[in-house]
């Protein structure tokens, strides 16, 4: 990729600001394009005034536009920080982003219009020429959609290539199809509204597909399921129609940042080679969480969201069965209300055994897969999926799933190749029964640490993926 220019436009970006996946994947991809490539790489975000100050702090000023969305004139100012080989672009609007959480205002699709042409104005007003602008989910799914409603003409855009990434296919952005609310909240005539129209109702990402050259998921295994109405959340027709310029590429994680030899969470490091040191981490934990310290009770973590598709029906199903044998569990996340309140109540029931923490907590979490010799992630659906690959690199072996970027990522110790457990049916005693054979294994010890071997050598960085990545651009970039 000489001389090339590619434009990242996303809604979250760790270490400014994240709520999930998303942050962890633009806070490290971007990065990984710079220096596996020639490429000169930015990253246009939203000013979030949720920015960790220490970073607000370090921004300068770079200049400010005035951005029209519809009928509305809205001031636009533009701050940067460069680290790493990529410039990040940070679009400021008080309005619009002085709030106290990223998502969920009655507003969002205004909020993120604003910032989809924004971001157009933005490459234009600092004359980046991106040979390729990748949008991710449906925050900048009108990003494709403005450039060909609105800068069409722009000789700009004329050779640059859209590729849209969807990181979770549940979450849309679907509004109202009223047409004058279109023109009035977009700025989407009644001509263009079909590029939006989907079942009775305006869907961005449905836009974003039909917009971009290229459409990626977050994983191989993800991309083929989402033709399937079971996955899809509705726009299985959609993805049907773009199944030619559909591509899955794994991620990867940050090996720099999860890395138990140098964690600053962790309360003793290790690595490969001192792995033995890994379980004082569980004595620590034990501690801190008031169980019984005992080095060879096998520990199972779970730090996840507590909803439905995270695979928490399956988890709630066996949890009873579970707790009779010799095991802990710790459990860290919030979500539904409901599974918040039954696994608290079963904590009572087995304060010896079970600690659920309701909290969304990055360092507990990095404690917890440091401590934990097995981590749990039984999802129904996950695009890609970090956690298992997190814990992995922490010597914790993972048992999920088969769906999505867990199918990619993890192989049953019983095939070749084998780095964790791993079911296929989605019901609680496909997931009991492996759990078992997992705490089974446990017992022969040093099976087990062969096995805790075996898994924190898999490479899950971003190097493989990086370079996926480098060769789709090249590939669209002939079209
Ligand atoms: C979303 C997905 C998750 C994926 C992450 C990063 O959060 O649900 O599976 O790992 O995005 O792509």
């Amino acid at each position: 990729m000489e001389d090339k220019k590619i434009v990242f436009i996303a809604s979250e970006c760790q270490p400014f600001f994240a709520s999930g996946g998303l942050g962890d994947v633009i806070g490290s991809l971007p990065q990984k394009i710079a220096s596996a490539s020639e490429a000169s790489v930015s990253v246009l975000l939203p000013l979030y005034s949720k920015i960790n100050p220490v970073w607000r702090n370090k921004l300068l000023y770079v200049g400010q536009m005035t951005v029209q969305l519809a009928w509305r004139k809205q001031y636009c100012g533009i701050f940067k920080y460069e680290s790493k080989g990529v410039t990040y672009y940070f679009l400021d609007n008080e309005y619009y982003f002085k709030r106290s959480n990223f998502y969920g205002y009655f507003d969002d699709g205004e909020r993120f219009a604003f910032f989809a042409k924004a971001s157009l104005d933005a490459i234009l007003f600092l004359e980046l020429k991106p040979n390729i602008v990748h949008c991710h989910d449906w925050q900048t799914g009108l990003v494709p959609v403005y450039r060909r409603t609105h800068y069409g003409d722009n000789p700009v855009f004329t050779r640059t290539k859209f590729v849209f990434t969807i990181h979770n296919i549940e979450y849309q952005g679907i509004f109202s199809n009223d047409l004058d609310v279109l023109e009035d909240t977009f700025g989407i005539s009644h001509f263009d509204s079909h590029l939006l129209e989907y079942k009775g109702s305006s869907n961005i990402m449905k836009g974003a597909m039909e917009t971009s050259h290229i459409v990626t998921t977050v994983s191989p295994t993800y991309a083929k399921e989402i033709l399937s109405p079971e996955y899809a959340h509705g726009l299985e027709h959609e993805v049907e129609r773009v199944k030619h310029k559909l591509v899955g590429i794994l991620n990867g994680i940050d090996k720099h940042f999860y890395s138990p030899s140098k964690d600053r969470a962790l309360f003793v490091n290790y690595n490969q080679k001192s792995v033995e040191n890994k379980v004082e981490n569980k004595v620590e934990l034990q501690k801190m969480l008031n169980l019984p310290v005992d080095k060879t009770i096998p520990l199972i973590g779970m730090v996840s969201r507590l909803v439905s598709h995270k695979g928490l029906d399956l988890v709630k199903g066996m949890m009873e069965e579970l707790l009779v044998e010799k095991v802990q569990i710790v459990m860290l996340g919030t979500g539904d209300i409901h599974f918040e309140g039954y696994f608290k109540d079963l904590e009572n029931k087995f304060g010896s055994k079970l600690r659920v923490i309701i909290a969304y907590n990055p360092d507990l979490s990095r404690k917890i897969y440091g401590a934990s010799d097995i981590f749990l992630m039984p999802s129904k659906s996950e695009p890609c999926g970090l956690a298992q690959m997190i814990a992995s690199r922490y010597g914790t072996v993972p048992i999920v799933r088969e769906t999505g970027g867990l199918a990619d990522s993890i192989k049953d110790f019983n095939l070749e190749n084998g780095n964790g457990y791993t079911f296929a049916e989605y019901s609680p005693s496909a997931l009991l029964s492996t759990v078992k054979r997992a705490l089974s294994d446990y017992q022969d010890q040093d099976g087990w640490m062969k096995k805790v071997k075996t898994v924190m050598e898999v490479d899950f960085g971003w190097t493989k993926s990086a370079k996926e990545y480098l060769k789709m651009y090249e590939q669209v970039l002939k079209q």
